[in-house]
C-alpha cells in the first residue's frame, strides 16, 4: 500500500505569520491519515518545521553542491539543519525560469539523498509539447535524463505536473491524468525496476483544488498531489489533505 501525500508548495508566498497556516492544519488534521508536506520559502523553514507536528517541511529547491560560493543558493545540508526533511527539485518554475536542465534536476536530487533528504522529482510537458503529441516522449525524457537510478521508494517522491495546467485552473481530463500516470509508473519501472516502481509515490499536479482533488487521487496510478495555488489556505488545502486520506 502507498500511503499517499498532500504536499503543498507556497512558492514565492508566505511571511512568518504564514506559520498560523500550518498550525490550523496541524490542529485540524494532524491524525490523517495521510502524509503531508510543506514547502514554505526557505527562511520560513525553521519557523514552520517548529509547528509542523506529525507533517513534514520540504524546501522547494537546492543546489547540487554542499556548500561554496553559491550566492543566493541553498545547499540540500542546509535545508536539513533547519528542519526539513524533502525538497522540491526540477519543478517547472524552475526549469522555465532558471534554465535548469535534466541533468541539474538529477544532480540536485543526488544532493538531496546526500543530505538525507527525500527528493520531489517533477516532471510535465508544456502546452505545445502536449499538443504535438509529445506527452509520454518528454515525461520519459525527463525520467530518464532527471531521476539517477539511486533512487529508491523511499528517497524519492516524483510529481507529474503538465506546465499548462500549473496556476491556470486547467487539467487534463481524469483518463488523461489516468493515462501519463500508468505511462509514468511504466517508465519509472524501466529505470528503477518494477519492485521499485510498485512502491514509489507518483504525484499529480496542478490546478489541484477541493473540488477535484477526490476524483484525482483516487485514480490507481496517482498517490496524491503537488499543490500550489490550494495549499496557501487551510481551508483549501485541509479538504485537499482529506482527499488524499482517502
Ligand atoms: P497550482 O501549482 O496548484 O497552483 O496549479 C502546482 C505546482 O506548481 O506545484
Amino acid at each position: 500500500m502507498r500511503r499517499k501525500i498532500a504536499a503543498g508548495n507556497w512558492k514565492m508566498n508566505g511571511t512568518r505569520a504564514s506559520r498560523a497556516v500550518l498550525e490550523a492544519l496541524v490542529r485540524d488534521h494532524g491524525d490523517t491519515a495521510a502524509e503531508v508536506i510543506i514547502c514554505p520559502p526557505a527562511p520560513l523553514i525553521p519557523i514552520l518545521a517548529d509547528a509542523a507536528g506529525a507533517f513534514s517541511i520540504g524546501g522547494q529547491d537546492c543546489h547540487a553542491a554542499a556548500s561554496g560560493p553559491h550566492t543566493g543558493d541553498i545547499s540540500a545540508e542546509t535545508l536539513k539543519d533547519c528542519g526539513a526533511s524533502h525538497v522540491i527539485v526540477g519543478h517547472s518554475e524552475r526549469r522555465a525560469d532558471h534554465g535548469e536542465s535534466d541533468a541539474d534536476v538529477l544532480a540536485k536530487a543526488e544532493a538531496a539523498y546526500r543530505a538525507g533528504l527525500v527528493a520531489i522529482i517533477c516532471v510535465g510537458e508544456t502546452e505545445a509539447e502536449r499538443d504535438a503529441g509529445q506527452t509520454t516522449a518528454v515525461v520519459a525524457r525527463q525520467i530518464e535524463g532527471s531521476v539517477t537510478t539511486s533512487a529508491t521508494a523511499e528517497n524519492t517522491v516524483i510529481a507529474y505536473e503538465p506546465v499548462w495546467a500549473i496556476g491556470t485552473g486547467r487539467t487534463p481530463s481524469i483518463d488523461e491524468i489516468a493515462e501519463t500516470h500508468a505511462a509514468l509508473r511504466a517508465m519509472v519501472a524501466k529505470r528503477l525496476g518494477s519492485e521499485t516502481a510498485a512502491a514509489m509515490r507518483l504525484l499529480y499536479g496542478g490546478s489541484v483544488k477541493p473540488g477535484n482533488a477526490a476524483e484525482i487521487f483516487a485514480l490507481e496510478d496517482v498517490d496524491g498531489g503537488l499543490v500550489g495555488g490550494a495549499s496557501l489556505k487551510a481551508e483549501d488545502f485541509g479538504p485537499i489533505i482529506d482527499a488524499a486520506a482517502g
